[in-house]
């Protein structure tokens, strides 16, 4: 299974385009936009997100509610594109010299983005790395979730910390009560850390700053075996690291204990492998997050991602006049002050499209039926194994 996307963060639409699709899966317009609303949930997100009611249209790859093996094509509506006509339409015509926006902002892929196209007008940059195209990664996501939930796999997240606000290591990320954090708009489990993240939001948003953070995305019911240790692109580590460091601010992934465990002997690392005729092959822990060679092992997949504060700061940076070359205060667009809840829910859709890609891989991708007998005979064996 595999994406593309356009729109610009002003324009008309985002688009999704999602190939690959096996034939037969239950999906409906409702199920796309509940993951789109979830992405919009934010203590700390800006002016925009109240502006959009995201809802995908399908115009594409789905029939009487099930999908028909077609590319599925998706459209999210831009609210805003009403305010924003005359700057950004299609058809030629001069853009009032006020508009263009000539000051980089550092963090973004301003400057970078207008040295490598030759533009004079940053929008033309900040228009699509803008993360409102994150809406269609979402969207996408969406569709093979729907899959994945038909072979029993649920990817959920949360957020472990804003700033220096943390809820502190966790045993075992998998099992934190999902009702709270859908209930909750900074996606936190824990009450009291969420009280300390708000503080600092605020005091984020009265000094004109903005916090980035760590959260965490899950996956339970994955068989062992999905993604290969004999190719590098095969290795599902390395996928699914690609697929979260995509997500525009996104710095650090790690998988279980991560990072940590560089500082740790193998003993204290390695999750020791039992077997008994009831649970099979099994482990009492999961330091690697479900992860070994490559591949999934049978365990929770564990995923950490750290995000930057966002780029665009209310009391601007130093920048320099795109023609001038003078110090300037970098540019401000309307912008979050922090997006980790929203990031969260990007990451999911991002987990979910490697996932579904790996067992279609492993089980066959012409239809839902196929896949999972194929999932099926696949478990069978593995129980006398
Ligand atoms: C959900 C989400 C929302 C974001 N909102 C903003 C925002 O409002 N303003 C902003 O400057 N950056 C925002 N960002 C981050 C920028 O898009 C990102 O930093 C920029 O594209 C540069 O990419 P890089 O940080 O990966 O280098 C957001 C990111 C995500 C994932």
């Amino acid at each position: 299974m595999r994406y593309v996307t356009a729109g610009e963060s002003h324009g008309r639409a985002l688009t999704a385009i999602i190939t690959d699709v096996p034939a037969g899966i239950p999906l409906e317009q409702a199920m796309i936009d509940h993951d789109l609303a979830r992405r919009q949930v934010g203590y700390g997100r800006g002016g925009r997100m109240h502006i959009e009611r995201d809802r995908a249209l399908i115009s594409a790859g789905v029939r009487l509610g099930r999908t028909i093996g077609s590319p599925i094509a998706l459209t999210v509506a831009n609210r805003d594109w009403d305010n924003w006509t005359d700057v950004m339409q299609a058809a030629p015509g001069h853009l009032r010299e006020e508009a263009r926006v000539k000051a980089p902002r550092p963090g973004h892929a301003d400057l970078s983005g207008i040295l490598k196209t030759g533009t004079r007008d940053v929008r033309d940059i900040l228009e699509r790395a803008s993360a409102r195209e994150t809406a269609a990664r979402v969207a996408a996501g969406a569709v093979a979730r729907a899959l994945l939930r038909q072979l029993g796999v649920e990817v959920r997240s949360f957020v472990a910390s804003i700033g220096e606000v943390s809820i502190g290591m966790l045993q075992n990320p998998e099992l934190v009560d999902h009702r709270v954090v859908e209930a909750s708009d900074l996606r936190c489990p824990d009450a009291a850390a969420s009280g300390g993240m708000r503080l600092v939001i605020d005091q984020a948003q009265a000094a004109g700053e903005s916090l980035g953070g760590t959260f965490y995305v899950t996956a339970t019911g994955l068989v062992p075996g999905l993604g290969g240790y004999a190719q590098a692109d095969q290795r599902l580590d390395a996928r699914l690291a690609a697929a979260v460091i995509s997500i525009p601010a996104i710095k650090g992934v790690e998988f279980g204990t991560g990072f940590a465990s560089a500082a740790q002997v193998g003993s204290q690392v390695h999750d020791e492998i039992y077997h008994d005729v009831v649970r099979g092959y099994h482990r009492l822990t999961n330091h690697a997050g479900g992860l070994e060679g490559g591949m999934t092992n049978g365990q929770p997949l564990i995923v950490r991602a750290a995000m930057k504060p966002i780029p665009t700061l209310m009391t601007p940076l130093a920048s320099v006049d795109i023609d001038t070359h003078a110090v300037v205060d970098a540019s401000k667009e309307r912008s979050d002050v922090c997006a980790v809840p929203a990031a969260s829910v990007v990451a999911e859709a991002e987990v979910c499209l490697v996932l579904a890609a790996a067992h279609i891989e492993a089980f066959g991708g012409n239809n839902l039926m196929d896949i999972q007998v194929a999932q099926r005979a696949y478990l069978q064996r593995l129980s006398s194994w």
